[in-house]
């Protein structure tokens, strides 16, 4: 019984333990953020602005801001109020002391309905112009690693000293890279306060695609009627069911081209309010490398062979190439990169390029062959295409070559020698024998 009740305890102690581990991992950041202040009210440019920094105290219930103010330190200290944790990821919460940080912008806004076809529905019918009275920020965080991104829409009611995110969206795929003509997955998730009368009013979603200055609608969705927009592309979707259920706005291309390359922002529109969060998409697919002529023809010594490595179907296109050669004992040379081509680009998209190297075969060993590899660097991987190499040895022999012959031509001499002695001996016989008939 004894026994037991120490098993008990023990296992009580673990439990306790562990719940106070687990809470000491979702602690939340204090974080540092750069915050727009207009320079010297009342003289000056009234448009200009400094970024300063603000530093935000983040809870995930507002009983946790200990009496507030004390530990303001900062001109500009936000007590903000996260019960979605959003801002508590470990990805916005380096260690202390650590010199990266999350990078964070602090803005004020102004909530506005949205004329965007598929968002446009929200506002149709004004509901909470009283809520939307109050003063409102929205941060954007980047956190550690390109692990993940948030944009907060915070709310701070005018009679109290107190700011509570309303609305968030976070991607936890700030970087996707994929292989031509696979499936690929952005992810975008988003958080409403449920104590908000935006929470059941209706939301939009929508994934834009921008490169180099241009952009395009991908899709947009109007949830509150659940209609997808006409304009955007065929081969993204929305996993539409996971949207509803648990706010998971993630875009799922079906089969990537490398035209797909480039920024994704995925909005998510609240009547009045937006978030919105970036994510970058890579299509990323190694080249296909052979090494010509092949077969390789015999090299006869002096004689100058060139050789071609062709990488197709690549992207990005960002190509090293390298030459290498093994010799018999396996020590490698570098020959360089060769002659490199310029690109070319195919209808999908993806790039050709080839390096031309001369080989001058009496830098080979003789009789020995070797084996001449092209190595390919690339964002998809490092590649080695190797042929093997055989060079007949036969002009300009060495010393050692000719003393070698010497000898084999001796070897012969006295075995053609003694065979002819041997045949010749019998029928000089024979012939003997005749002139005595
Ligand atoms: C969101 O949906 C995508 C596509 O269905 C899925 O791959 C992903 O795991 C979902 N994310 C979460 C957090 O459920």
């Amino acid at each position: 019984m004894t026994e037991f009740s120490t098993i008990y305890k023990l296992s009580v102690i673990a439990v306790l333990f562990l719940v106070q581990a687990a809470a000491g991992h979702s602690s939340c950041p204090v974080m540092e953020c750069w915050y727009p202040v207009e320079k010297g009210r009342g003289g000056g440019l009234a448009s200009a602005a400094n970024q300063v920094p603000a530093l935000l105290f983040i809870k995930t219930e507002e009983q946790q801001h200990d009496s507030v103010n004390t530990a303001s330190e900062s001109d500009y200290s936000f007590f903000i109020t996260d019960p979605s944790a959003s801002l508590c990821h470990r990805a916005l919460n380096p260690p202390k002391g650590s010199i990266k940080k999350p990078h964070c912008e602090l803005n004020r806004i102004q909530p506005q309905p949205s004329s965007l076809q598929w968002v446009a529905p929200l506002t149709e019918s004004e509901k909470s112009p009283l809520y939307l009275g109050a003063q409102w920020y929205a941060a954007t965080i980047h956190g550690l690693d390109k692990e993940m991104s948030v944009t907060t829409v915070i709310r701070s009611p005018l009679e109290a000293d107190k700011h509570n995110v309303i609305l968030s969206v976070t991607t936890k795929t700030v970087y996707v890279t994929a292989r031509l003509g696979e499936p690929a997955m952005l992810d975008c998730s988003y958080w409403v306060d449920p104590s908000s009368p935006l929470h059941d009013a209706g939301f939009s979603v929508e994934w834009r695609y921008q490169f180099r200055g241009n952009g395009h609608l991908v899709l947009g969705y109007d949830g509150k009627a659940d209609r997808l927009s006409d304009i955007g592309e065929k081969k993204a979707t929305l996993d539409f069911e996971g949207l509803h259920q648990n706010r998971n706005a993630s875009l799922i291309l079906t089969e990537t081209r490398v035209k797909q390359s480039g920024t994704y922002i995925c909005s998510v529109h609240v009547p009045y309010l937006l978030a919105q969060v970036a994510l970058e998409l890579e299509i990323v697919e190694p080249p296909s490398v052979s090494v010509l002529p092949s077969p390789l023809p015999l090299i006869v010594p002096g004689q100058s062979v060139t050789f071609h490595c062709e990488a197709s179907g690549f992207a990005p296109l960002s190509l090293d190439f390298r030459w290498e050669l093994t010799d018999s004992e396996g020590n490698v040379r570098s020959l360089g990169s060769g002659s490199v081509t310029g690109h070319r680009e195919g209808t999908d998209g993806t790039f050709s390029q080839t390096s031309k190297l001369q080989l001058d075969s009496a830098k080979l060993e003789q009789g020995r062959g070797g084996e001449l590899s092209c190595v390919t660097v690339h964002p998809g991987g490092t590649q080695r295409t190797s042929v093997s190499l055989n060079v007949i040895g036969f002009s300009t022999p060495s010393i050692e070559d000719s003393m070698a012959m010497v000898g084999v031509a001796l070897v012969l001499y006295g075995l053609i020698k003694f065979v002819s002695w041997t045949f010749s001996g019998s029928g000089d016989e024979e012939s003997d024998d005749k002139k005595k008939n």
